[in-house]
């Protein structure tokens, strides 16, 4: 079995970023293989004038084919997910996360854009083929925080979200490599963060 994360966030100190390495460790003491990939791993160029044809573009697809499951994490940019991270999934195959299983994760400095995960990233997710998406994880800036010297402080009902939903991926992945369709639960998201929807 094995695991890519795909972090969607610009930030040198990314809270969004810091989730997804949560999980990740998470993912790691269960004995999952993961592997992890960031804007920077493809050139800023190939990525704006979206060199499909591109060497970077042909390794992007290749880690990410190669993977039972995909954790996505992205900061919410304008009321949806960041640019950098529609650039990447740009340059993947038509339908490239068909069979996996996706875990989308998202911070933003609103509780108001919960549902960015649901009308923003969800669509194009299922665009690419994606049956099995997780309930996703959104937190706000207040409920992650990434000191100076990159000590992240994760707030324990996030954190608690967090886990359950990544022990739920490692669960579908590792038995047999089966996926369990799970249909992405808003109101479940909702409740479990306290807000409003
Ligand atoms: C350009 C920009 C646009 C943003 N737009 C929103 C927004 O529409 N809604 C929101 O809740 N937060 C917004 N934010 C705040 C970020 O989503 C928030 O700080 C997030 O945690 C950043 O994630 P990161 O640290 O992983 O980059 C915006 C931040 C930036 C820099």
């Amino acid at each position: 079995m094995s695991i890519i994360t795909l972090a969607g966030s610009p930030s040198q100190r990314s809270r969004s970023s810091a989730l997804l390495r949560h999980a990740a460790q998470r993912l790691r003491a269960r004995g999952l293989n993961i592997s992890e990939l960031g804007l920077r791993d493809i050139p800023s160029e190939e990525l704006i004038e979206g060199h499909y044809t591109g060497a970077a573009a042909a390794a992007l697809r290749a880690r990410v084919s190669s993977a039972d499951a995909v954790l996505i994490s992205t900061p919410v940019y304008k009321a949806s997910f960041s640019g950098g991270l529609k650039a990447v999934l740009d340059l993947l195959d038509e339908k490239a996360l068909a069979g996996k299983v996706v875990l989308p994760i998202a911070t933003g400095g609103s509780p108001a854009h919960l549902l960015a995960l649901e009308y923003g990233l969800k669509p194009v997710l299922s665009a690419l083929g994606a049956r099995h998406i997780l309930a996703g994880v959104y937190a706000t800036d207040t409920q992650v925080r990434v000191d100076d010297d990159g000590q992240v402080h994760i707030d324990d009902d996030v954190r608690q979200r967090l886990d359950d939903s990544v022990d739920r991926l490692s669960d579908q992945v590792l038995p047999r490599g089966i996926v369990v369709n799970e249909a992405f639960d808003l109101g479940r998201l909702a409740l479990a963060g306290g807000f409003s929807v």
